[in-house]
């Protein structure tokens, strides 16, 4: 009996707009677009490969060598939306195997250790609908197959695509405008890097999807973030992006990780994601731009405490020599600061 198989990857992608809130939570509808940014240099991706065959009994999951049940209702739906296509096509030459009818085997690697506290989610739904396209040979574009990743998991829509990349909340009650689309592919803006700085590798407290909703229901703040506050935003950062503006971008991404969390905070229950280390981080960063008088560095913090910073690549060495100074007791890089420099940096950061 013949065995069909596919395989892709698919990356992690970090949101410096944010998506936070349901309007509909069967089909994973967003209540604001929002924005990510993946780098090659980031490089952490889901590896998916799949097979279907007559003879499989039914459908199995390993992910990370374990196996997993397939039976969420997200995974669910996934996986009936592809079917459903696969149906199509297969309807319209009868000469097609009957994929749509067989069961499927799927075997999925994460690159990147759990314990770098990175969302997994959105390169896993991604890698999964990505490969079971190509399996059933689908015709369909990257942007209509994010709107079956979406309802995966909401932000794995846009990691269908790598570099600059936006989900467009879309105004269809059926959905069928929500997807991603390519602002501007990586080698637009090369220079952009980004680095992860992990402040707890712990498992986050309160998952995404009822931390959402839970915002949605009680914060008075929400309600300003989705009408007034991100439809501008979304328009001036996907701007930022194609002028490379890096001092915008950084400004409207670190806003933005701001406007998040105090949403967050404005939940009754409140919410907390960032930790004392975290807020480190987020005073370190305005002081190094105050300090070097322009922007070199935005942080952004999703659903937990870990911060990935933004910064161009003639950069780095200034961002990671305040970087180690702080986190690494003077090791790693020399830095080129005066020792009356460094004084008043210690001052500030000791109180
Ligand atoms: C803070 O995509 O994990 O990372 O759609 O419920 O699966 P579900 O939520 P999820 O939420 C991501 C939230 C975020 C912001 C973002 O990635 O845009």
């Amino acid at each position: 009996m013949s065995v069909y198989v596919a395989s892709t990857t698919a990356p992690v992608n970090i949101a410096t707009l944010k998506y936070w809130g349901k309007r509909d939570k069967n089909l994973n509808l967003p209540t604001n677009s929002s924005i990510s940014v993946t780098l090659a240099q980031q490089d952490l991706r889901t590896l998916t490969s799949v097979a279907t065959s007559e003879s499989f009994p039914e459908d199995k999951l390993w992910l990370n060598g374990k196996e997993e049940s397939l039976q969420s209702e997200r995974t669910q739906h996934c996986l009936q939306d592809l079917r459903d296509l696969r149906k199509q096509l297969e309807a319209a030459d009868p000469s097609l195997p009957r994929f749509s009818q067989w069961k499927l085997r799927i075997v999925s690697e994460n690159n990147f250790p759990t314990a770098a506290g990175l969302a997994s989610s959105a390169a896993g739904f991604a890698a999964l609908v990505v490969a079971i396209a190509k399996l059933y040979q689908l015709p369909q574009s990257y942007s209509d197959i994010s709107k079956i990743a979406r309802k995966g998991s909401g932000s794995a829509c846009r990691s269908l695509f790598g570099g600059y990349v936006a989900w467009e909340m879309g105004s269809n009650p059926d959905g069928s405008d929500s997807k991603a689309v390519e602002i501007a592919p990586m080698e637009h803006w090369p220079q952009m890097k980004a680095a992860v700085l992990v402040a707890c590798a712990d498992k986050k407290d309160t998952p995404s999807t009822s931390g959402m909703q839970q915002t949605v229901a009680t914060s008075d703040l929400f309600q300003e973030r989705i009408n007034v506050v991100v439809p501008k935003r979304f328009e001036e950062m996907k701007q930022a992006i194609l002028n490379k503006d890096f001092a915008l971008f950084a400004e409207l991404t670190m806003k933005d990780s701001n406007s998040f969390h105090a949403t967050c905070l404005d939940s009754f229950p409140p919410i907390f994601y960032m930790n004392d280390t975290s807020r480190k981080i987020v005073k370190l960063c305005h002081f190094i731009n105050a300090f070097y008088g322009e922007t070199i560095v935005a942080y952004t913090y999703d659903a937990g405490p870990n911060a990935v910073l933004y910064y161009l690549q003639e950069n780095e060495e200034k961002l990671f020599a305040f970087i180690y100074k702080v986190f690494q007791n003077n090791q790693g890089w020399d830095s080129k600061f005066s020792a009356k420099e460094l004084a008043k940096f210690s001052e500030y950061f000791s109180t």
